[in-house]
């Protein structure tokens, strides 16, 4: 089991060292845990991972950082096609494939989120498979750190998550095509988690808003280490 948590742009960086004292009280056993902050409180820590970087070492990209910055705090783990950063910030396919190779090729674990809008939803299932097989042009689906984050954009931020069923069916559509871990994001709650985990195909969650008190993040482990 994976449990992840995406911070956003929430938390300064002596709240993030406090939040990771806190959660490293707790015994995680099977479960991998990571911890996405925003870039001005990257760690070096094993359980952090860098929310987006550019697909550089260094160079001319106002306020972007590469891998020069990552290398200091160590990071080794990568968010790459969250749909905030597809929708709100216009990053394309192309751009999330070359920054996928980028990171790929530096060796990193990449949490890769799809996840479809929901006039696609209301289309039914097929449609939704295409929109995310669009999602994933040009990406190395073999790619042995590769671990994929479904996150239906409807489902993101709005307190109610996808039902069971339909995170059901749509991860085992995309078990055909991915044999990589697959984790659910979108809502995940202390309420919904158990239930969520229990799918078959889920190997995990993307969590945001409900990481981010640290005491809900544990009992979220907790839960995954049951499972
Ligand atoms: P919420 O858990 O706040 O819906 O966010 C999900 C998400 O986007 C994680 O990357």
């Amino acid at each position: 089991m994976i449990v992840a948590a995406n911070f956003k742009t929430n938390k300064t960086r002596k709240e993030t060292v406090e939040y990771l004292k806190e959660l490293e009280k707790i015994d995680f056993g099977n479960v991998k845990v990571a911890v996405f902050p925003p870039q001005s409180a990257l760690i070096e820590d094993e359980l952090i991972g860098a929310q987006n970087a550019y697909p550089t070492m260094s160079g001319a990209y106002t306020g972007e950082i590469g891998l020069e910055q990552l290398n200091e705090f160590n990071i080794k783990r990568i968010l790459i096609g969250h749909s905030e950063r597809r929708h709100i910030l216009g990053e394309s396919q192309e751009f999330i494939a070359k920054k996928f190779d980028f990171f790929k090729n530096n060796n990193f674990e990449i949490f890769y989120c799809i996840g479809e809008p929901l006039e696609i939803r209301k289309k039914g299932i097929e449609a939704v498979v295409e929109y995310l097989k669009g999602q994933l042009i040009g990406i190395d689906l073999e790619y042995e750190k590769l671990i994929v984050a479904y996150e239906p954009v409807w489902a993101i931020g709005t307190g109610v998550s996808a039902k069971l069923e339909q995170i059901q069916e749509t991860h085992k559509e995309i078990r055909k095509f991915i044999k990589r871990p697959i984790l659910y994001g979108g809502s995940v709650k202390l309420s919904n988690i158990e239930d969520i985990l229990k799918i078959e195909n889920v190997d995990g969650v993307l969590v945001g808003s409900a990481s981010l008190d640290v005491e809900v993040f544990k009992e979220m482990i907790k839960k995954a280490k049951e499972i």
